[in-house]
């Protein structure tokens, strides 16, 4: 299907006027003032996630163009496609299934039904798989000799499970630490080894490609310092999780476990990636991280865009993005285990819809992916509140609460929920009959997600929630946001620069990095 540019549709020409009209004036204290049915209209509950939309700079009017941008530029066509295993990441020619990752093996022959043939056949695969690294996942929980389980991987690789491990904390299966090495940069890895004895410890090679540089050397060094220190069974004590199985054999690992191209790394946490979450929640709680994300898929392909939270989400980020003009999004998890979300959708955002090209390699003339950024509160109010409150930008926020704690401390929980609100309130109401320093001008706009408890069926849909939210932006702006080229010039220059290092070889470079390679070679 041939979907219209977003710039070139009916609606979006109607938005740009709806901006200049009201929309850049539009004060939300007024809309609630004039609407008691506000919060009723913008607030839905969607499967493990209720959201608060309330208080963000827009009406019913602007939502309506804003679904009908979404219905011109073939928004739920290209769902549809995705859904149905087309080659929507057209520059790497591959299907985008990571969804199929958690659809439920009973759903077999009804996906049969409806999916192609190929889809059926995956998802069997997908299930062997699964059933064979959850048995793994309890063999490695039920094992006491090992006390200390190593991720080395980077990226999607790293940021999921990291995440994830740290949010389900209050499920982790007691006696095992799990540690998360990422940079190449030998001070992780040699802080993580440190306290760590072969025979106690599982390393995790976690890498899509089995390629990256960062992950392959410190693999490497996790192997020789494994058999420097007597390590002697490779098989018991390595794991490859990757695509590329030949390559971890090569590289002397026999324990794999596999999953397929069509999962991107930033979207791989639900595949053998997810290991570390498995072994630390166990395989019942792995399915529920994985039912979660499901139920969240299904409303996805089937709620109408008008009650569709991912697709509500995706369309107030093209508005402010677009329309508004605001450069960045904050996230703010008021949930200390949830601390490396920002991190994660960071990835998932930027990588994803970072991009200045469309499907077919124009040059785009609008922006597209914000840059995202935050941290837990309330530690965040402690550091840049400041300038979200009175700064000179508008940085739309999203906060992320839960309603019930897992702990049973007094008070604690009531301060932090209080928080949470008032920073929403805050934000919105400002203090205008102060003057100067002290004024607030308000109308700052947030978004409030609330998670009844953080679970692990409450965290997949969370996670899924977002993963779609991506998709649909991208799929408004017209973007792939299933490549990452942007990432490879930066590989094939760290290679040529890495040989000038070792040789001091400065002929040709620019001036700055000629210098800087010179410093760093004198003694
Ligand atoms: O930085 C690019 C990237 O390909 C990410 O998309 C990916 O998550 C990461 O590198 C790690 O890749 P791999 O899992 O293949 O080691």
């Amino acid at each position: 299907m041939t979907r219209t540019r977003c710039d070139r549709t009916p609606a979006w020409a109607a938005l740009e006027s709806a901006y200049q009209k009201e929309g850049h004036a539009f004060d939300v204290r007024t809309a609630f003032a004039t609407d008691a049915g506000r919060f009723e209209m913008f607030s839905q509950q969607a499967p493990h996630v209720f959201a608060d939309l309330s208080k963000n700079r827009i009406d019913a009017n602007t939502q309506a163009l804003l679904f009908e941008l979404a219905r011109q530029t073939g928004v739920e066509q290209h769902r549809d496609a995705m859904f149905a295993g087309e080659a929507i990441n057209h520059t790497e020619q591959r299907p985008v299934m990571h969804w199929l990752l958690r659809n439920p093996a009973l759903d077999h022959t009804e996906l049969a039904k409806e999916a192609p043939e190929n889809i059926a056949l995956e998802l069997s695969k997908v299930h062997t798989t699964l059933d064979a690294m959850l048995a793994y996942a309890e063999t490695v929980r039920a094992d006491v000799q090992i006390t200390d389980v190593v991720n080395i991987g980077i990226g999607g690789s790293d940021l999921g499970p990291q995440m994830a491990v740290l949010a389900l904390n209050e499920f982790a299966v007691p006696g095992k630490r799990f540690h998360f090495v990422s940079n190449v940069d030998g001070h992780e890895l040699a802080a993580v080894l440190k306290h760590l004895k072969p025979e106690s410890t599982l390393f995790l090679i976690a890498s899509k490609t089995f390629t990256t540089i960062e992950t392959m050397t410190n693999g490497l060094s996790a192997k020789r310092w494994f058999e420097a220190h007597g390590g002697t069974d490779i098989a018991r004590h390595f794991a490859a999780l990757t695509t590329n199985v030949p390559a971890a054999n090569a590289f002397g690992i026999s324990t794999t476990f596999g999953f397929w191209d069509w999962v991107g790394g930033r979207y791989s946490l639900w595949s053998a990636i997810g290991l570390p979450l498995a072994i630390s929640i166990g395989a019942d709680d792995f399915r529920e991280f994985l039912a979660g994300a499901h139920a969240m898929d299904e409303h996805f392909k089937t709620a109408p865009l008008e009650r569709n939270l991912p697709v509500r989400l995706a369309l107030l980020d093209v508005w402010y993005r677009n329309f508004h003009g605001f450069t960045s999004r904050s996230i703010a998890p008021y949930h200390s285990a949830l601390r490396r979300l920002p991190a994660y959708l960071q990835q998932l955002e930027m990588e994803s819809n970072g991009k200045r090209v469309d499907a077919k390699g124009e040059t785009l003339p609008f922006a597209t992916s914000p840059v995202l950024w935050g941290e837990p509160g309330t530690n965040g109010q402690h550091a840049y509140f400041q300038m979200l409150h009175q700064g000179t930008d508008v940085v739309p926020l999203e906060f992320v609460a839960v309603k019930k704690p897992m702990h049973t401390l007094e008070n604690h929980h009531e301060l932090l929920l209080a928080n949470v609100l008032a920073q929403a309130q805050a934000l919105m109401v400002g203090k205008e009959d102060a003057g100067g320093h002290k004024h607030f001008t308000g109308n700052r706009p947030s978004t409030f997600l609330l998670l009844d408890e953080l679970t692990p069926a409450s965290l997949g849909a969370l996670i899924a929630l977002q993963e779609h939210r991506v998709f649909t932006s991208g799929a408004v702006w017209g973007i792939n946001s299933f490549d990452q080229w942007g990432v490879e010039l930066g590989k094939v220059l760290a290679r040529d620069v890495e040989a000038r290092l070792l040789k001091g070889d400065v002929n040709g470079l620019d001036g700055s990095t000629a210098g800087l390679l010179q410093k760093l070679r004198a003694s």
